[in-house]
């Protein structure tokens, strides 16, 4: 993603407006999906961006670390959570840089909407698989490589809607479900469930769908 000159990931009609109407819902799948409590569990939130997610595990309990490679979203994520008191261990580390020093594992790995802008989508998920504990859990959200995702969530979502400011996403780095979950199936990671995001026009609302062919979430277990 490219450096974020507007300092607005708190601003809920900025930059990262879609991610803001996103949260309650990431958060309830995450939650749901984990299946145990959050409290005192290590997580790692990969590519955490401003804390979005990470400050909603922070307030119920979970040892929070998030990592990402811009320093202008680290410095916010920190800020952020300062102002309001929460705890989250912030780090601005890639994924690699971040893999290299570390030596702790962690009970879920959260990779929310970053797989799509990786150059090395199989090392990073080696890395990722590498870092989960025996009984981990995975969580990724990512968009799929096809025609509608091209139509709506590179040229709707960037250049008719402004969901998203454009050149935020490059269509060849999409990556189809099946194309993770091959990748993670040889490091022993076994794919659990694979959820669509949908949206709502009508009612202006995103739910949880089994329509996978635009945004989906991919919950995979060690
Ligand atoms: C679209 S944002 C998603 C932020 C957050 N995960 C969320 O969903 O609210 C993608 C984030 O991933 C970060 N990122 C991309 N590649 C990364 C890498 N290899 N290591 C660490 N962070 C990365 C970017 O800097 C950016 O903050």
């Amino acid at each position: 993603m490219e450096k974020n000159k507007l300092n607005d990931w708190w601003n809920i009609n900025g930059n990262y407006k879609i991610l803001h109407k996103i949260n309650p819902l990431r958060i309830n799948f995450i939650i749901q999906n984990y299946e145990k409590p959050i409290k005192k569990k290590n997580i790692l939130d990969i590519g955490c961006g401003g804390g979005l997610i990470s400050e909603l595990l922070a307030k119920k309990k979970g040892l929070v670390l998030g990592i990402d490679e811009n320093i202008d979203n680290i410095k916010q994520a920190k800020k952020h959570a300062r102002e309001n008191s929460i705890n989250v261990n912030y780090k601005n580390l890639s994924l690699n840089s971040f893999y290299k020093k570390n030596n702790k594992k962690f009970d879920l790995i959260l990779c929310l909407e970053v797989l799509e802008h990786v150059d090395d989508v199989e090392k990073a998920l080696n890395k990722i698989s590498n870092l989960m504990k025996p009984d981990a859990t995975l969580i990724i959200s990512t968009i799929n490589r096809n025609l509608k995702s091209l139509v709506f969530a590179k040229i709707f979502g960037e250049y008719i809607l402004n969901w998203i400011p454009v050149g935020t996403h490059v269509f060849e780095k999409f990556l189809k479900p099946k194309e993770i979950v091959e990748k993670l199936k040889l490091k022993g990671i076994k794919t659990k469930k694979i959820k669509g995001m949908k949206f709502n026009p009508i009612s202006n609302k995103w739910t949880i769908s089994d329509n996978t062919n635009i945004n989906y979430f991919l919950v995979a277990k060690k």
